[in-house]
């Protein structure tokens, strides 16, 4: 493990096993970034590394006789103002309005291992000997402000984990209007900008554009990290593949407003910044106080986007995710939602359930409708209390007839939201978020509690409690409908409303930390109208979530494969939901729904009690296959074999493969039968080269490198099959 520091050259070397991270002091006492990319030896030579000037009229400082312009200099963390006209990944407003700041390096600390963030989700290292923490000092005199700057190396993964710390020393209020957590000044552009775009429905789609000159980001305003468009981006070279080539990941430990962007400058250079989102954001930093920024995540690879993906999947199973549900297999689930939407009783909720149990299932969840006076999704939320109407006896007794039965109980919670007709709003009408004489603007017909006030988290850390405790609840289904508006807070003093989507956030993990810590054994799965808070943030609290509310097997598998650059599948909540789907009206096969849902957490969401012999036997198959193989399904190694956007975007294929490489799962997937077409052929990866393998029990044998590299052809299948085709090839060492 080695943070190399030059005490003499003020030069950090932050080394990785395959990665290095280079900067330095200038004479000014601004830090300088110099090189990040594949892992240097030491000792390294400073000469020739970098440009701090070139010939032209650029503002420049002069220090030790050195032109210094810092439009030209690469920096570890810029202010605007001194004539860096790129964006900047901070701004401090004074007391006078001026927005100059020359925050001075002062000295380091070099320590094993990595704390966790006091009020916010993060990264962590509990043994303290998987990682070293180097923490910059720096100094403004003038304005009597510190800065910390962390960097933790997690040599194994090739992850260095970013944020900033501002301290307010003097006797003045000073603003933050803008506070990022990670600057990376790269000397060229040359590379693709990989993000995850999309919509309600229809997240996480893989886009690459080369990046282009001037800024190009991704964001989100919706204090959501969003469905339109994922904190989590890459920038790879223009020839690197899943297989191959030079990457660099970049992901924020954050659920609210973001931005990533990437901007280059006249010289091709990148400056890429990841933080909370400037625009609707201004912290008042009091005298005394301090302001920690969220973490930003760095990944680095010369090996292609599988091994990127591969890394950073390792790196949130020990670093990231609570360590009691890390490789921890998670149960196969029955939702309601799809098989009865608001319309159940105690009766027709139990049928499902020993249905459910006769198939094999393992988790009962009870999704929106079960409390307060909920027969659509008007009224109600808010009122965390059983609907008698549907549940005579109330929900710990249908919890206890389902513990009985031999299953897990879940719930469904939207806590964050309440409806205009519930005892909640008639008791806190303040409590909403809105604008006192301003209109209120629903979706779908809810609204959003202030999360920013601590009674408001205080309620509902009661109310939750409560439930979970009389239903001995095992699983929570923490559930978030709409995007933010009319964001104001009568609690708060004018100059700290721009401090509320941020305040907010900060309260809705406290109440995660609140539920997650009094109820360890809780399984949390976090959901917003599927994916649309599908983040670092929410995944240090609820290790899964509801990856989209399509749940049409087509258009899972683009979902899918966009989010697994990113997430690990044990993130991916994943349903075979009935045909026609509910949202498309597409008919696929039971087999094609199990063959996309078998790459993430299992789960069924259809009226299981409507189902033919024929399709019964399919799905108790089905479970007992995915049960015998799900740890290689959960936490395996995924491949991406075929990309969508590759060839006629007829055809994908990926699979996952034991840490043995003597057991693999391949499942291609096609579109569109065509005529005239060859076979497909799979090439796999991740096999041992020299291992001889079997696929689906026949007996002929295939070497590693023989299926890696020549292929396997696969067998056509029928015209019954026609449309939308999945197959799936079990392969093991023999
Ligand atoms: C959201 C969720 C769904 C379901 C409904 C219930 O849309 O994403 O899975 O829970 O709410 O209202």
């Amino acid at each position: 493990m080695a943070i190399i520091i030059d005490e003499a050259k003020k030069t950090f070397h932050l080394q990785t096993n395959h990665a290095s991270y280079l900067f330095q002091v200038l004479p000014t006492g601004d830090l300088q970034q110099l090189y990040y990319g594949a892992r240097l030896n030491e000792p390294i030579n400073l000469t020739n590394l970098t440009q701090v000037a070139i010939q032209d009229a650029t503002p420049a400082q002069e220090v030790a006789g050195q032109e210094l312009q810092w439009d030209v200099i690469n920096q570890e963390y810029s202010s605007f103002g001194h004539g860096d006209f790129r964006q900047s990944a901070y701004q401090v407003t004074s007391p006078a309005g001026d927005r100059i700041s020359e925050f001075q390096y002062q000295k380091y600390q070099l320590s094993d291992g990595k704390q966790r963030l006091a009020h916010l989700p993060s990264t962590f290292d509990d043994n303290q000997d998987q990682s070293q923490t180097l923490t910059i000092f720096l100094h403004d005199q003038l304005a009597q402000l510190d800065l910390q700057l962390n960097y933790t190396i997690f040599p194994e993964q090739d992850v260095i984990v970013r944020s900033a710390y501002f301290e307010n020393l003097s006797t003045q209020t000073v603003q933050l209007p803008r506070a990022l957590s990670l600057q990376l000044d790269l000397p060229d552009s040359d590379y693709d900008f990989l993000q995850f775009a999309g919509s309600w429905a229809r997240e996480r789609h893989l886009r690459r554009n080369h990046l282009h000159d001037g800024v190009q980001s991704i964001s989100s305003l919706r204090t959501a990290s969003s469905h339109q468009h994922n904190p989590f981006f890459i920038l790879a070279r223009p020839t690197t593949t899943n297989s191959a080539g030079e990457a660099m990941a970049f992901n924020f430990v954050y659920s609210g407003n973001f931005l990533d962007s990437v901007e280059v400058d006249q010289y091709q250079q990148a400056r890429i910044l990841v933080g909370i989102n400037p625009d609707e954001f201004c912290w008042q930093l009091k005298p005394h106080t301090s302001f920690q920024t969220p973490e930003a995540i760095l990944s680095y690879t010369t090996a292609g986007l599988n091994q990127l993906s591969q890394q950073l999947s390792d790196f949130y199973q020990k670093h990231l995710v609570a360590p009691r549900f890390a490789q921890q297999e998670r149960p196969i689930l029955i939702n309601n939602w799809e098989a009865t939407y608001f319309d159940f009783d105690e009766t027709k909720l139990l049928n499902l359930a020993d249905q459910a149990k006769d198939l094999g299932i393992e988790l009962f969840v009870l999704d929106d409708g079960w409390f307060g006076k909920r027969d659509d999704d008007t009224t109600s939320l808010g009122d965390w209390v059983s609907d008698q109407r549907k549940l005579p006896q109330g929900v710990a007794h249908l919890a206890q007839e389902i513990h009985q039965k031999g299953l897990k109980f879940g719930l469904w919670f939207e806590p964050e939201m309440i409806s205009l007709e519930s005892q909640l709003y008639q008791q806190h009408p303040d409590w909403l978020l809105h604008v006192p004489g301003r209109k209120l603007t629903p979706g779908r017909h809810q609204y959003v509690l202030d999360l920013a006030r601590p009674e408001v988290v205080d309620y509902l850390a009661q109310a939750l409690s409560t439930i979970i405790s009389q239903t001995q609840l095992d699983y929570v289904k923490w559930d978030m409908n709409r995007y933010i508006t009319e964001m104001y807070s009568a609690a708060f003093a004018p100059e700290q409303q721009q401090e509320l989507a941020h305040r907010y956030i900060l309260g809705v993990y406290q109440l995660y930390e609140r539920l997650t810590t009094k109820f360890p054994k809780v399984l949390f799965e976090s959901c917003a109208s599927g994916g649309g808070r599908f983040d670092l943030g929410m995944m240090y609290y609820a290790p899964q979530a509801w990856t989209s509310d399509d749940t049409d097997a087509m258009e899972r598998l683009l979902i899918q494969y966009g989010t697994s650059f990113g997430y690990s599948l044990s993130m991916m909540g994943a349903h075979v939901s009935a045909s026609p789907n509910e949202q498309l009206g597409r008919k696929t096969s039971l087999k094609t729904r199990g063959a996309v849902a078998y790459f993430g957490d299992l789960g069924y969401e259809l009226d299981i009690t409507q189902l033919t012999p024929d399709q019964l036997a399919q799905i108790k198959q089905q479970i007992q296959f995915y049960k015998h193989y799900r740890k290689i399904f959960q936490f395996g190694d995924f491949y991406r074999l075929q990309s969508p956007l590759a060839g006629n975007h007829n055809e994908l294929s990926w699979g996952v493969v034991n840490a043995e490489q003597t057991v693999a799962i391949a499942a291609h997937y096609q579109l569109l039968n065509q005529p005239q077409c060859l076979n497909s052929r799979l090439k796999l990866q991740g096999l041992d080269p020299k291992k001889r393998y079997q696929i689906n029990d026949q007996p002929a044998t295939y070497s590693g490198s023989q299926l890696m590299n020549a292929g396997y052809i696969l067998p056509k299948l029928t015209k019954q099959e026609a449309d939308f085709q999945a197959q799936l090839l079990v392969i093991k060492a023999i």
